[in-house]
């Protein structure tokens, strides 16, 4: 039972995880368009593959999933995301499974504006967003928001091109300089990030850690104490159900005076799931398990809590081919 982890990346923490998972149930298989990816080289063996935007890139990946034999398939990077979804019937054909959530979800969460129109139509509290600078004006003249506010890429990662902007000068300067920005109401209060998991056989909710942020690094958790609270439970579920998310997914959340402002998806596992790990919410076994036919139980909340995650770096040495 081989599973294949598509663009890897640094994410060794990911695989070393999968490893343990799978030791005596199948290998880990990695793949990376660069050599230097480290990633790579925890894995059982790996492939150095074309770009995902250069044609023929699926046909190789559908080659690795014959030769290793692999019984499921996931991609650490956000725009591999749909491509992979956009082909799971030719995955299924080939007895692989997308271990990921349709590709309507995946345009939908990597495309904040649309995120937030659902969110709104849905009844999620959420920041007041813009995707029109006229719109934004409007509701300024208007007095809906006021400054500062917060511009960002509407197809952003990694919080790139982010910016606060305290007045409209600032915000049209950032409107214009970037690619689809879009304007919201600056967040405040405490930042949480929740790693989930959707079973793949019952579409459940059957795992959730939740963890408030202290330091961001790079677009990543840096530090972070880990929490549990049943109403902040209770409302994850309803989203990821009213959404129909399934496999692993990450959400940003701001909490306010009590109230759970939702923000941000990334479908797949975020930066920050070695928080998760590491208290104990073990996702790799779960898609083991959903690999081998088997639904998990429900198991909420259980990891250990007021815990300080702190990451720090590691060097890899590899010989020059
Ligand atoms: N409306 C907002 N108000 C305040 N801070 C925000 C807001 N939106 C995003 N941020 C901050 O910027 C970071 C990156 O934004 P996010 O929407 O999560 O995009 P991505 O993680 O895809 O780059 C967030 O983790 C948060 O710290
Ligand atoms: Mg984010």
């Amino acid at each position: 039972m081989n599973l294949l982890i598509l663009s890897c990346g640094t994410r060794d923490k990911v695989v070393q995880y999968f490893k343990k998972a799978f030791e005596g149930y199948g290998d880990i298989i990695a793949t990376d368009c660069s050599p230097y990816a480290p990633a790579l080289y925890e894995a059982d063996r790996h492939y150095i593959v074309p770009r995902i935007t250069e044609p023929g890139y699926m046909d190789v990946i559908f080659d690795i999933c014959r030769k290793e034999n692999i019984k499921g398939v996931l991609s650490l990077i956000d725009p591999e995301l749909s491509l992979i979804a956009k082909h799971h019937k030719e995955f299924e054909e080939l007895g692989v499974t997308v271990i990921e959530s349709s590709y309507e979800l995946c345009e939908r969460t990597l495309n904040k504006w649309e995120m937030y129109l659902w969110m709104k139509e849905h009844g999620y509290p959420c920041a007041k967003s813009y995707i029109r600078l006229e719109d934004f004006q409007a509701a300024v003249n208007a007095g809906e928001v006021s400054f500062p506010v917060f511009v960002k890429p509407s197809k952003g990662s990694a919080s790139l091109q982010i910016a606060k902007a305290e007045d409209m000068e600032t915000v049209e300067l950032l409107y214009h300089h970037g690619d689809d920005m879009m304007i919201q109401e600056l967040m405040q209060g405490q930042e949480i990030g929740v790693d989930c998991y959707i079973d793949l056989i019952s579409g459940e909710l059957v795992s959730v850690f939740a963890k408030k942020k202290l330091v961001m690094r790079a677009g990543e958790t840096d530090k972070a104490i880990s929490f549990a609270d049943e109403q902040l439970f209770e409302q994850v579920e309803r989203f990821v159900k009213e959404n129909g998310f399934r496999g692993q997914i990450d959400i940003d959340i701001f909490e306010n005076n009590g109230v759970y402002y939702f923000s941000e998806v990334n479908p797949r596992f975020g930066g920050g799931y070695p928080h998760a790990y590491a208290c104990g919410a073990d996702h790799m076994t779960l898609i083991r398990n959903n690999l081998a036919g088997i639904a998990n139980t429900r198991n909420i909340g259980n990891y250990a809590v007021d815990k300080v995650m702190m990451k720090y770096n590691e060097i890899m040495l590899i010989d020059t081919v």
